[in-house]
């Protein structure tokens, strides 16, 4: 499999903008593995499961046809063929419900493989929670991105949304299955108090490539 940076951090904290720059800065395909838990909450809630009856949500998840293809250097997330739109995956149900579906052991299990098999497609930049902890373990190009909890909640009220960031972040860091952690021989990079800019740079130095 081609080599894997993985970027992992907490909610709002910069991460996907950081990683879509670094992608395409070095010429690599972009994975943003939020959008495909995004996206299987969007099913489960579609199919009309309540995300807090765990059993439920793994029968609904069981049925849901999820696709990843590269387009374009990133990927799209389908749902029975169809493509969602970032106004579907970025909904304020989805935003709610997300930490819920994506503590489903099943649910993780099916989508880290989904993860592991995009490897096969060439170099990427894959972001999330548990990149370099679960997904690519072995890595040796390991990024978390922080940022203080006061910029993380204004930089997704600039958004227009409501997320209630806090209450995912305790749910990302508590649950039993796969936990949000800084990954062993991962580089921290705080980007509180740094343009956009400055924050692609330190990570592209950092990697030493
Ligand atoms: O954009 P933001 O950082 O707020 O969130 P996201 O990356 O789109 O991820 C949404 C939710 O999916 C997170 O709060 C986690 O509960 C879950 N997630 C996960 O469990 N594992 C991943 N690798 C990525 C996301």
């Amino acid at each position: 499999a081609a080599s894997v940076i993985t970027i992992d951090g907490p909610a709002a904290s910069g991460k996907s903008s950081i990683a879509r720059l670094v992608a395409q800065r070095l010429g690599r395909t972009y994975v943003n593995t939020g959008n495909m838990y995004r996206a299987m909450t969007w099913a489960v809630l579609q199919a009309g499961v309540d995300p807090k009856n765990a059993d439920a949500v793994r029968a609904a998840a069981a049925d849901v046809v999820i696709e990843s293809p590269v387009v374009e250097g990133k990927i799209q997330i389908c749902i029975s063929g169809r493509t969602l739109t970032d106004a579907e995956l970025n909904s304020d149900l989805v935003n709610r419900a997300v930490s819920l579906i994506a503590s489903v052991g099943e649910v993780r299990d099916r989508l880290v493989a989904d993860q592991r098999a995009l490897a096969a497609t060439g170099p990427l930049v894959m972001e999330g929670r548990d990149i370099g902890s679960v997904v690519f373990p072995d890595s040796p190009h390991k990024i978390y991105i922080d940022a203080s909890e006061e910029v993380r909640a204004s930089r997704r009220g600039a958004q227009g949304l409501t997320d209630q960031i806090a209450e995912r972040d305790r749910m990302d860091k508590e649950r039993k299955n796969s936990p949000l952690v800084i990954p062993a021989g991962a580089i921290v990079i705080d980007n509180s108090h740094i343009t956009l800019e400055e924050a692609v740079d330190q990570v592209i130095a950092a990697l030493q490539l």
